[in-house]
């Protein structure tokens, strides 16, 4: 690959998060020298377990605080000579988002126009800068049975987790068009991977099977999502940054269309065989369960641009990664209880039962 913009020193917004830290946990060792600050207020989705791995080095700087907050933002843009912001930090869960907006429209949208501000003004003064907005193909809206999100595809957001994600999107496109300021903005299908918080559909499933619990599938279950490894991810992300045009937005999936009774079946039978249970044990755990307010049927990505463009292409197949991610949840059970513990106890409780 070859690169047009090294950065030396970037501002990772969410890192303690899953894509987040995966994220960290993936351009560090590929980019020694870089500095990478990770600004992350900690909510019940941050965990900073994530990140043993870059702890220790002397590259990384852990910052707690809320990007909402303008003077520590601006601070951090300047004490650490930042020439990238990667921006992860958001609520990003559509159950919570349908119970409880106001804190999406504040992070996701007030949080990101912060960011912005911020990062315009420092970058005046800095040679090359680019902003990175790390978003979600949900912005678009749901598909019928056939075609694909293009990233010409109208805006049509149907969740409020998705109409906040929307309403930055646009902001980071209105600071391009009337600022010039260099963004880019990246719109990824579902990723699946290790440190998932277990409120997501894979992580959620893998963590009932263990404990004999009901498998809650929405409405008929078969509404399709287009499922890609947090990894993938990570690598184009790090290949938009470095080589995408300012201005343009980049579409990341992998081709890989699931129905979630499908994915849920699928979980099920590779538990069974982990777990030594009889075939179609955890299958019997399915429990179809009234579906989720305005549930977005299809979601599928066309990721051509990013192919034809800037050669990315994913390195997993499906099959390799989810038995991997099995496999982690497996390895990493200290790590899930103590996630489904603390702030996020009470809320697991309230949807599903007592543990
Ligand atoms: P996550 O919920 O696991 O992590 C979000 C992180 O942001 C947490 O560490 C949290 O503490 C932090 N955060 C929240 N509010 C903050 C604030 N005010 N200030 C500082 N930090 C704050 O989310 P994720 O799944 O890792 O998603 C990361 C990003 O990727 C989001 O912007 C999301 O919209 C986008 N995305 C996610 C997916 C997916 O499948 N999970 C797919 C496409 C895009
Ligand atoms: P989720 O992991 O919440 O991601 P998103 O809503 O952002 O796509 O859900 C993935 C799919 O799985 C979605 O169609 C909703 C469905 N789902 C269930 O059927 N049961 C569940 O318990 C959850 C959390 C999700």
């Amino acid at each position: 690959m070859q690169e047009k913009f090294i950065p030396t020193s970037i501002l990772v917004t969410g890192g303690a998060g899953f894509i987040g830290s995966n994220f960290i946990n993936h351009f560090m060792p590929g980019n020694p020298g870089c500095r990478v600050v990770n600004l992350d207020i900690l909510t019940y989705a941050g965990n900073l377990k994530n990140l043993t791995g870059v702890e220790g080095n002397p590259d990384y700087r852990f910052v707690k605080g809320d990007i909402c907050d303008g003077p520590l933002v601006e601070k951090l843009l300047a004490e650490e000579r930042i020439e990238a912001v990667v921006h992860f930090a958001a609520e990003s869960h559509v159950d919570r988002s349908i119970t409880g907006p106001e804190i999406f429209v504040r992070t996701n949208v007030l949080g990101t126009q912060t960011l912005l501000e911020a990062s315009r003004l420092h970058a005046q003064n800095t040679p090359e800068f680019r902003f990175l907005q790390v978003s979600t193909d949900e912005v678009y809206g749901s598909l019928g049975p056939e075609g694909y999100f293009t990233e010409e595809t109208p805006l049509a957001p149907n969740s409020p987790y998705s109409a906040s994600k929307a309403g930055a999107d646009l902001l980071v496109r209105a600071y391009h068009e009337t600022y010039q300021f260099p963004t880019l903005n990246t719109r990824c299908s579902n990723n699946y991977g290790p440190y998932h918080f277990p409120e997501k559909l894979i992580p959620l499933m893998i963590h009932n099977i263990m404990k004999r619990r009901p498998l809650p599938v929405y409405g008929d279950g078969l509404n399709v999502r287009d499922w890609l490894h947090v990894k993938d991810h990570s690598a184009a992300i790090e290949r938009v940054l470095k080589l995408g045009k300012p201005g343009e937005i980049f579409n990341i999936g992998g081709n890989n269309e699931w129905k979630n009774i499908d994915i849920v079946n699928l979980v099920c039978d590779l538990l069974d065989q982990r777990l030594g249970r009889s075939p179609g044990e955890n299958r019997g755990l399915i429990t179809f369960v009234k579906d989720r307010a305005g549930h977005d049927r299809r979601y599928a990505i066309d990721a051509s641009k990013l192919k034809r463009e800037l050669g990315w292409e994913p390195a997993y197949t499906f099959e390799v990664g989810i038995a991997e991610t099995i496999d982690w949840y497996l390895a990493h059970q200290e790590w899930v209880e103590e996630v489904v513990s603390g702030s996020y106890r009470e809320y697991y409780e309230r949807q599903y039962g007592e543990r």
